[in-house]
């Protein structure tokens, strides 16, 4: 299984991703995810990526698409892979596509997780996320069982740098000039696959298998 999953900033990427990850067996890679490891450890790349993610503007072109290959060649993508926030814009879509020609890879699916704009920015700034295992929440949609708690580890919940209302404001705004002429790209590849988005959470995981198969 070999899937990109999409949808703007808040649909649900990450949520999915977990399910997916989870019932296929594969890597979920995110590279909003990366940047974030590569921000906590202090690295050249996380310096770099800080500086646009807390504007919430994209990385440049020439940081993501090397940090993303050189992941796509370790060993477990070899029985597939989950990309997810990636590609994000057409020059990312176009050297992706270069790549996995050249490594004789074959994509099955570009899921679209699509959500009415107006409700991401509440997603957005009630999100919650673990410091220790990463899982997510929302304090009003998908709450701990104790308040600021992360469930699976017992770890505290932060909210990240990115999830205030402006720099979501932003990064809804980046998402359709810089990203949203990539659906048509694999549409036209005849890859596009829409699921609603604005659902409950097991609804959404329901038709993303239904259109991935099991
Ligand atoms: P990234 O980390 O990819 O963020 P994003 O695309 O803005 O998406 P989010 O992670 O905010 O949302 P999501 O769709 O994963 O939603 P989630 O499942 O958490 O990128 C961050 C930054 O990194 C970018 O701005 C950029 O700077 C940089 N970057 C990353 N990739 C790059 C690239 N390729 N090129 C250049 N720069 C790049 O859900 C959101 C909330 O909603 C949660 O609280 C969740 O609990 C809740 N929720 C989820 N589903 C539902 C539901 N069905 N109903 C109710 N609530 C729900
Ligand atoms: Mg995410």
């Amino acid at each position: 299984m070999k899937v990109l999953i999409m949808g703007r900033p808040g649909a649900g990427k990450g949520t999915q991703a977990a399910n997916i990850k989870e019932y296929y067996g594969i890597p979920h890679i995110s590279t909003g995810d990366m940047f974030r490891a590569a921000i906590k450890n202090q690295t050249k790349l996380g310096l770099t990526a800080k500086e646009y993610m807390d504007k919430g503007a994209l990385v440049p072109d020439e940081v993501t698409i090397g940090i993303v290959q050189e992941r796509l060649l370790e060993d477990d993508c070899k029985k597939g892979f989950l990309l997810d926030g990636f590609p994000r814009t057409i020059a990312q879509a176009e050297s992706l596509e270069s790549f996995l020609n050249e490594n004789g890879i074959v994509l099955d699916a570009v899921l679209d997780v699509d959500v009415p704009v107006e409700i991401l920015v509440r997603r957005m700034v009630g999100r919650r996320v673990c410091k220790g295992c990463g899982a997510t929440y929302h304090v009003e949609f998908n709450a701990p069982k104790k308040d600021g708690i992360c469930d699976v580890c017992g770890t505290p919940l932060i909210q990240r740098n990115d999830d205030n209302q402006a720099t979501a404001e932003n990064r809804l705004n980046v998402y359709d000039k810089q990203t949203a002429p990539l659906l048509e790209f694999y549409k036209k590849r005849n890859l596009l696959k829409t699921v609603n988005g604005n659902q409950a959470l097991d609804k959404v995981f329901e038709d993303i298998k239904a259109v991935l198969g099991a």
